[in-house]
């Protein structure tokens, strides 16, 4: 099996799991990455059924629209039934590093309103401990350099994502050489930094519900 094979497979897995909520009025928050992006190959099969989404990049409210699926902003809905979205590192707590794509503000955003929050990936994405995929965090342009400084007090390896301005208007900066073993505290003290916007790991609010790809089949893991 090919990793674009798993990814199909927790796709799949991830719309029978929202499927009947979507003859309930709700809205689903969709994520992004090229999971996300299999994921809205599904619900596009079904978007007459599809009455509201909240998009968690520019890039995936372009792509829904394409589907004439409609997108609304968050701030005009009561709330987000769920969440499905991918993830570049996954734990057993179900803690994630996320921001592969620089998406990680709306991401963390909509996570935080979303009433559930289905992760979707292929095995490669989990691990013991976080941290071997570079962590990335969302920083205001001007405090790029304060921000590098207060990341190498912290232990980690800032390294300035060239090129690459977020939907929000900023810059990121993806930390190297950190094996986040409290990624609740590393979390929290990033957000601590003046400058910072957010940072890519979602500790505390984790994922809800893994589904991780395998070769043998999409397995489930729910935070305990
Ligand atoms: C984007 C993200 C993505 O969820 C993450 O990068 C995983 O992407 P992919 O499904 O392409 O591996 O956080 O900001």
């Amino acid at each position: 099996m090919t990793q674009d094979d798993l990814k199909k497979a927790v796709a799949q897995a991830a719309f029978k799991r929202i499927e009947p909520h979507l003859h309930e009025d709700s809205v689903i928050g969709v994520g992004t990455g090229s999971t996300a992006n299999v994921f809205i190959e599904y619900l596009a099969e079904a978007k007459h059924l599809v009455t509201s989404t909240v998009a968690s990049s520019e890039e995936t409210a372009r792509r829904l629209k394409e589907h004439g699926i409609p997108v609304y902003d968050l701030n005009s809905v009561d709330e987000v039934t769920v969440y499905i979205d991918g993830a570049d590192e996954a734990n057993e707590y179900l803690q994630l590093i996320k921001g592969g794509g620089a998406a990680l503000t709306r991401e963390k955003i909509i996570a935080a309103v979303a009433k559930e929050f289905i992760c979707i990936a292929d095995e490669s994405k989990f691990v013991t401990v976080l941290g071997n995929f570079p962590l990335p965090v969302e920083v205001i342009p001007m405090a790029r350099s304060h921000v590098g400084r207060q990341i190498v007090k912290l232990g980690g390896d800032p390294v300035y994502r060239e090129g690459v301005l977020t939907d929000n208007g900023n810059v990121i900066i993806d930390i190297y050489n950190m094996s986040i073993t409290d990624p609740r505290k590393l979390e929290n003290d990033l957000n601590q930094i003046v400058g910072v916007v957010t940072n890519g790991l979602f500790a505390q609010r984790p994922a809800d519900i893994l589904l991780l790809g395998k070769a043998d089949g999409v397995v489930e893991i729910t935070s305990s």
